[in-house]
C-alpha cells in the first residue's frame, strides 16, 4: 500500500510514519524547483488574497499576462501567441483542434491526418491518448480512441527505441502532404520511450518538412519544457522553433494546475488572432492563482539559472548513474538529457510491465522515489529525473539508494522452507 504523505520540503518527501523520501523524479517530472519554495508560496498566497479566481472571457490579470510574455520571451523565435490550459493533455487537446481550424480555416479541410510516433506519450484525455504511441495506456480504449483523431504512425526500425530520418521520411511521404495535417514530436521522450531524445537531425528534418508541405509542427515539450533538458525547451537542442509548442509540468513547478499552448505568428495570423474564443476553453483555465504560481516558478528559474543547472546537474548525474549501473546486469543503459534521465532495462515479454514496477518499489524501500517507464517491453525503464535544485550531494544520495535498490533486487528470492 501506498505511504501516506504528511509534508515536504526541498528534494525530500515525508510519510506520516516519519520516513523521508527522495524525490528522484520531481513527483511526475514536473516538481522541477524541489517542495516548498518559499519565493513561490509567497506569492500564492499574495495573490489568494487579492483574487484566487476570474473567468477568462470577464478579465485580464496582470499575472496571466506577464506569464504570457515571460513564456513568449524564452521560446525560440515567432512564438508569441500564448493559451492556456489546465495539463498537459488538455494542451494537446487545443493543439489539436487549433491545427484542424488551420487547415479549414486554410480550406485544406482534408488535411486532417496528425503523424505521431510510437513509443510517445502525449496525454490521457481522448484526442491527446488517441495520438500517443503507447499501446499500454491505449490497452481496452480503442473503440473510444479510434473515432477521435487520425493518425498515422512512425516507428523506429532495427532495434532501435526512436524513429530517424528514414523512418519519418517515408511516413510523411505515405500519409502524403495533402493530407498530412500536423507531426507531435517529444524533443525527449518521456513517459512511453523512457527519456530517449530525439535526434537532432530528426526534428531538423521535420522543421524543412514542414515548411515545404504545410504541416503543423507540434512539439509536445510538457516534460521536456522549461529548462528540464539543460536548454530551455527540448527542441533548442536543435535550434529549431516548431509551430506550436505545448507546456505542462515544469512550468507550474507542482505548485498548481497549469499549461500553456504557444502559437506562432503566422497560425495567429491566419486564425485571425481571435484564437482563445475559437479553441480553448475550461473554466480554470489561466485562473490568477495558478497564473501567480507560474509567473513566480518561471522567474525562479530564470533568476537561478537553472536550466543551465540541469546540464551541469545531469552531466554529474549521468556519470554517477553509469557507474552504478554498469554493475548491475538489469539495466541495459542510461540515456537521456539534462536532467531528463533513464535507466534501461531488460524487460520480459512475459511479464510486462515487470521490472520497472519492481524497481520502483525497492527504491521506495530504500527512501527513493521514480517513476516507471516504457510502453513495450525494449523501451521499459525507469524515469531518474530529480528537481533541477538538486545539490551535488543530493545527487550521490540518490544514486546511492539506487545502487541499494539494484542490489536489492538482484538478490534471488529465497525459496520457501518446506515443513
Ligand atoms: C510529453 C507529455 N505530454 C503530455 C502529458 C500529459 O500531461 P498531463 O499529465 O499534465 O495531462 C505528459 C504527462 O506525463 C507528458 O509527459
Amino acid at each position: 500500500m501506498l505511504p501516506v504523505v504528511s509534508r515536504a520540503s526541498g528534494v525530500y518527501v515525508y510519510d506520516e510514519e516519519g520516513r523521508a523520501y527522495l524525490d528522484g523524479c520531481s513527483g511526475a517530472i514536473n516538481v522541477n524547483l524541489g517542495h516548498g519554495v518559499p519565493e513561490i508560496t509567497q506569492r500564492m498566497h499574495e495573490q489568494i488574497d487579492q483574487v484566487n479566481f476570474v473567468y477568462r472571457t470577464q478579465f485580464r490579470s496582470r499575472p496571466l499576462m506577464e506569464l504570457a510574455e515571460r513564456l513568449a520571451d524564452l521560446a525560440p523565435g515567432g512564438l508569441n501567441h500564448v493559451e492556456f490550459a489546465n495539463s498537459g493533455s488538455e494542451g494537446i487537446e487545443m493543439a489539436l483542434r487549433l491545427v484542424t481550424l488551420l487547415h479549414s480555416r486554410r480550406h485544406n479541410p482534408h488535411k486532417c491526418v496528425v503523424l505521431t510516433e510510437e513509443p510517445s506519450y502525449h496525454g490521457m484525455t481522448a484526442g491527446a491518448l488517441g495520438a500517443s504511441g503507447h499501446p499500454l495506456r491505449r490497452s481496452g480504449l480503442q473503440s473510444l480512441l479510434g473515432n477521435q483523431v487520425t493518425v498515422a504512425r512512425v516507428r523506429p526500425t532495427h532495434g532501435a527505441l526512436r524513429a530517424g530520418v528514414e523512418e519519418w521520411q517515408e511516413a510523411i511521404d505515405r500519409v502524403g502532404a495533402n493530407r498530412l495535417a500536423a507531426v507531435i514530436v517529444e524533443p525527449v521522450g518521456g513517459a512511453a520511450s523512457g527519456a530517449v531524445p530525439c535526434d537532432r537531425e530528426v526534428l531538423r528534418f521535420l522543421r524543412s518538412a514542414a515548411d515545404e508541405q504545410r504541416f503543423v509542427l507540434v512539439a509536445d515539450e510538457v516534460m521536456s519544457g522549461m529548462g528540464r533538458t539543460g536548454r530551455w525547451f527540448g527542441c533548442d537542442h536543435a535550434d529549431i522553433a516548431p509551430d506550436v509548442m505545448v507546456l505542462g509540468k515544469g512550468i507550474s513547478a507542482g505548485y498548481a494546475a497549469m499549461s500553456a499552448v504557444l502559437v506562432s505568428d503566422e497560425i495567429a495570423d491566419a486564425l485571425g488572432r481571435n484564437i482563445g474564443s475559437l479553441v480553448f476553453g475550461h473554466t480554470m483555465a489561466g485562473a490568477p492563482l495558478a497564473a501567480a504560481a507560474s509567473l513566480a516558478v518561471t522567474e525562479y528559474l530564470v533568476q537561478h539559472d537553472l536550466a543551465e543547472r540541469a546540464a551541469t546537474a545531469g552531466k554529474h548525474l549521468s556519470g554517477l548513474l553509469e557507474t552504478v549501473c554498469r554493475r548491475h546486469r538489469l539495466v541495459k543503459d542510461v540515456r537521456g538529457l539534462g536532467l531528463q534521465q533513464a535507466l534501461g532495462l531488460h524487460g520480459d515479454p512475459e511479464r510486462f510491465p515487470g521490472i520497472s514496477l519492481d524497481l520502483t518499489e525497492a527504491a521506495r524501500a530504500e527512501g527513493l522515489l521514480l517513476y516507471p517507464a516504457g510502453c513495450t517491453p525494449i523501451t521499459e525503464s525507469v524515469l531518474v529525473a530529480p528537481p533541477l535544485t538538486s545539490t551535488d550531494e543530493e545527487l550521490t544520495e540518490l544514486v546511492r539508494r539506487l545502487d541499494r535498490a539494484l542490489t536489492l533486487l538482484a538478490q534471488p528470492v529465497p525459496e520457501p522452507v518446506a515443513r
